[in-house]
C-alpha cells in the first residue's frame, strides 16, 4: 500500500511508476557498515519526501555503459536536514558484482542517477504483533519499516499514519557471520528489538533465522492467546529465496499473514521489459506472471507459486 502522492513526476518515467522521478543527485557520504557492506547517502529531498518503506530505487553511474543497466536497491532510510525535513535517502548495499564494485568508488559530490521511488512498498502494519525477518542483505528494507512502526518517522506524501502502533515488534536477522551483520546500531537507535542468528554462531543464535522467527511466534502465542493464528499478527520478510520460502511455510502453518519482498533481478524497473516476472496464483486456480518492479516487490506470501 503506498501513500497518495501529490507531486507531479519530474521528469517522469514511462508507464506504471507515476510517483517516480529520474534525477541525477550527489553522493553525500559513503560509510562501511559491515564486511563488503556500505551505506550510500544521497541528497534528493523530493524523492525522500515521497518514498515509503519497502520501495526501491534504480541506481546507475551517469555517463557510462559499463554497466549499462541500473540496479535495484531498497530504501534503507530517509535522512533529515537540520530542520527535520527529509533531505535524501540512504541505501545499503552488499558488494557482489560489477555495479556494486563500481559503487564502492563513489565519493562525496560524485553524481549518481537515481530513479524512484519504485514499487509498492510494505503495507502500513495492520496488526498488533509485527515480526520482521531478514536474511543477509535482505535486512535493508526493515530500518524504515521499524522506525515507522515505533512511531519514529512518517513516510510518504502525505505522511502515512498508523491507526495504531504494533504492540509487539521484533526484527530477527540472520547472516553468515558476525562481520556481515550490518546496521545493528541503526536499528537499536530506532528503538527496534533485534535478535540475530549466524550460520557459524559468531553472534547470536547459531543456526537459521527461521528458528528465531518460529520461537518469536511461539513466545507471542504463549503470552497472549490472540497472538499467532489471528489477523493480529503479521510477518514481513526479505532475504534469499529458500529462506523466504521457509518463512512462507511457517506463516501458513501458524496462520499468520505474511508479506515477502522479492529481490528478483531487474533490467528497467518501470514495467517495460518483463525481465523481473514472478509467478502468482490466481483466484480461479490458475497462475499468471506479475512484474516484480511494478506489482511488487512486496507480495502476500500465499499468492506466490514456489517451484
Ligand atoms: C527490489 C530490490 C531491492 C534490492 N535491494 C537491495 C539492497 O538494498 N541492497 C543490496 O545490496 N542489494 C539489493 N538488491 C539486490 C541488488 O539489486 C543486486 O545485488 C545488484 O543488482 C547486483 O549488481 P552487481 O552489478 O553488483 O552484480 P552483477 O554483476 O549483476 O551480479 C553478480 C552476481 O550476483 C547475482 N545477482 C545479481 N542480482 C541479483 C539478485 N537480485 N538476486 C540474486 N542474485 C543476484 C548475479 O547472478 C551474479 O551471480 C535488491 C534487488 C531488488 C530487486
Ligand atoms: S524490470 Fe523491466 S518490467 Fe520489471
Amino acid at each position: 500500500m503506498t501513500a497518495t502522492h501529490t507531486h507531479p513526476a519530474h521528469p517522469s518515467l514511462p508507464g506504471l511508476q507515476p510517483q517516480a522521478q529520474a534525477v541525477t543527485v550527489p553522493v553525500v557520504e559513503q560509510v562501511q557498515l559491515a564486511r563488503d557492506t556500505w551505506r550510500l547517502r544521497l541528497a534528493c529531498p523530493e524523492i525522500a519526501a515521497r518514498v515509503t518503506p519497502g520501495q526501491f530505487f534504480m541506481v546507475r553511474e551517469p555517463g557510462t555503459t559499463e554497466p549499462l543497466l541500473g540496479r535495484p536497491f531498497a530504501l534503507y532510510d530517509t535522512w533529515l536536514d537540520a530542520t527535520g525535513q527529509p533531505a535524501g535517502v540512504d541505501i545499503v548495499y552488499l558488494v557482489v558484482g560489477k555495479m556494486t564494485r563500481v559503487m564502492t568508488g563513489w565519493r562525496t559530490g560524485d553524481p549518481v542517477e537515481l530513479w524512484g521511488p519504485l514499487g509498492n512498498g510494505f503495507p502500513v502494519p495492520p496488526v498488533k504483533n509485527l515480526l520482521l525477518v531478514a536474511g543477509g542483505i535482505g535486512n535493508t528494507p526493515f530500518l524504515a519499516v521499524g522506525r515507522e512502526a515505533v512511531g519514529g518517522r512518517a513516510y510518504g506524501d502525505p505522511g502515512r499514519t498508523l491507526s495504531a502502533r504494533p504492540e509487539r515488534l521484533r526484527f530477527v536477522y540472520g547472516a553468515r557471520s558476525r562481520d556481515y551483520l550490518a546496521g545493528l546500531d541503526d536499528f537499536a537507535a530506532a528503538g527496534v528489538d533485534v535478535q540475530v542468528a549466524t550460520d557459524d554462531g559468531s553472534a547470536g543464535h547459531k543456526g537459521f533465522v527461521t528458528d528465531l522467527a518460529r520461537a518469536t511466534l511461539a513466545e507471542w502465542q504463549a503470552d497472549s492467546p490472540t497472538a499467532p493464528g489471528t489477523p493480529d499478527t503479521a510477518i514481513y520478510c526479505c532475504g534469499p529465496e529458500p529462506m523466504m520460502h521457509a518463512v512462507a511455510q511457517l506463516a501458513e502453518q501458524t496462520g499468520v499473514r505474511c508479506w515477502l519482498s522479492l529481490e528478483t533481478p531487474m533490467a528497467c524497473g518501470f514495467g517495460a521489459c518483463f525481465s523481473c516476472v514472478t509467478k502468482v496464483h490466481l483466484p480461479d486456480g490458475g497462475w499468471d506472471y506479475r512484474r516484480t518492479c511494478v506489482e511488487g516487490p512486496i507480495f502476500p506470501a500465499h499468492e506466490l507459486c514456489w517451484e
